[in-house]
């Protein structure tokens, strides 16, 4: 049987993830054999953002020992077949640093690389295997797919009818789903990037029952008709909203916590059953750092079983951003596309149409 082996490297915004991920031949699954990250999140609490700047100087520091600790644990270099790695979106400095360090390395080692979209990436989680048992009960997505794709800086949906057709039908116009969680948990929590989870926790703070008062925020674009979508106002109406509470205390601030996940769930799921209802798909996929939210994976699960289609979502540990969906997405979407060693022949290949790049 033959099998391929690859390092895969992500490093689109302040997080270095490498990983060694192997297909066995004709497995439409990906198993993960060693994973190893460095951050630089702590750094940029003080300015409750990233800042780009800090955070590819930190890529430079890291992106060797990282490389170095993965290959390791496989038994070294020759170990691997190729080498995925992410050309964006993401911040500019910080792709640099990886997609330099992977033709470097491409070159040295004259072995292939695989140039991978980071939110195709995301969705690719879900063609990861966790365990033996999975790979048997054959869990993994069917194509036409429905993809929906909540990272903190795009919210898209898109039908991947296979690997090599990836269609986007529409997403946010301005603010990504995970933006406005972050820009949300600054104004609401004082929390510093990313905010989401810590508004996931808020929420579940919050006892129904006892409400107060009900503060009803919108939901922007709900009703459109189409798959269009607008995050940026929901912020603004969450700022109104605290400033016309008398007293901001800790159970207002949790309602308006679980009221603003609320909106955005709701939307997403008016969105994606839409998008189901329009396309018949066999599976739907998600991904990106907001599914790890468990209001969202809920609604999602009660959706897809009312319209009778297979959700797949990827574990918690690869919902934000890793190597390990650059490795997958490497070897199952890019694979069969052209191998890229010149930095055009990469543009080329990894542009979806609506997808962005930068
Ligand atoms: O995919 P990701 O790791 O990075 C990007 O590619 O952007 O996503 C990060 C985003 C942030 O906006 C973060 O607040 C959000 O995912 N996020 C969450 C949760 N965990 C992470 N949003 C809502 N609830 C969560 N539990
Ligand atoms: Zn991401």
């Amino acid at each position: 049987m033959m099998t391929m082996r690859l390092l895969a490297i992500e490093t689109s915004c302040d997080e270095t993830a490498c990983a060694v991920v192997e297909q066995q031949d004709s497995v439409e699954s990906i198993r993960v054999l060693s994973e190893g990250t460095a951050t630089s999140e702590q750094m940029h609490e003080r300015t409750g953002g990233v800042v780009p700047e800090v955070a590819s100087r930190e890529q430079l520091r890291s992106i060797l020992p990282v490389v170095n600790e993965v290959l390791r644990e496989v038994g070294g270099a020759d170990r691997v077949d190729g080498i995925g790695v992410t050309v964006g979106p993401g911040l500019v400095g910080s792709l640099l640093v990886g997609v330099e360090t992977a033709k470097a390395l491409a070159l040295a080692w004259n072995k292939p690389l695989f140039p991978v979209n980071h939110l195709v990436g995301h969705l690719y989680a879900n063609w990861v295997i966790e365990s033996e048992k999975h790979l048997k009960d054959n869990t993994v997505p069917r194509f036409p797919a429905i993809g929906l794709i909540v990272s903190g800086g795009h919210t898209d949906i898109v039908l991947m009818k296979s690997h090599q057709e990836v269609a986007y039908l529409g997403g946010t116009r301005d603010d990504a789903a995970g933006e406005c969680f972050d820009k949300s948990a600054r104004i609401l929590l004082g929390v510093p990037y990313p905010g989401g989870a810590a508004i996931e926790v808020a929420a579940k703070n919050h006892p129904p029952l006892k409400m107060e008062r009900e503060t009803k925020l919108p939901r922007p674009m709900m009703q459109s008709g189409d798959l269009e979508m607008s995050f940026s106002g929901l912020k603004t109406a969450l700022r109104h909203a605290t400033r016309s509470e008398k007293k901001l205390t800790g159970s207002v601030k949790n309602q308006l916590a679980w009221e603003l996940q609320e909106a955005i769930v709701d939307v997403l799921t008016a969105k994606m059953r839409l998008a189901i209802e329009q396309h018949s798909p066999l599976s739907v996929v998600i991904g990106g750092g907001v599914i790890a939210n468990r209001r969202l994976r809920e609604k999602m699960t009660q959706l897809c079983h009312e319209l009778r289609v297979t959700l797949h979502i990827p574990p918690f540990v690869y919902c934000t951003d890793n190597a390990v969906m650059i490795g997958a997405a490497s070897l199952l979407a890019v694979q069969a596309a052209l191998v890229a060693r010149s930095e055009a022949e990469i543009v080329r290949v990894t542009v979806h149409p609506g997808l962005a790049l930068s």
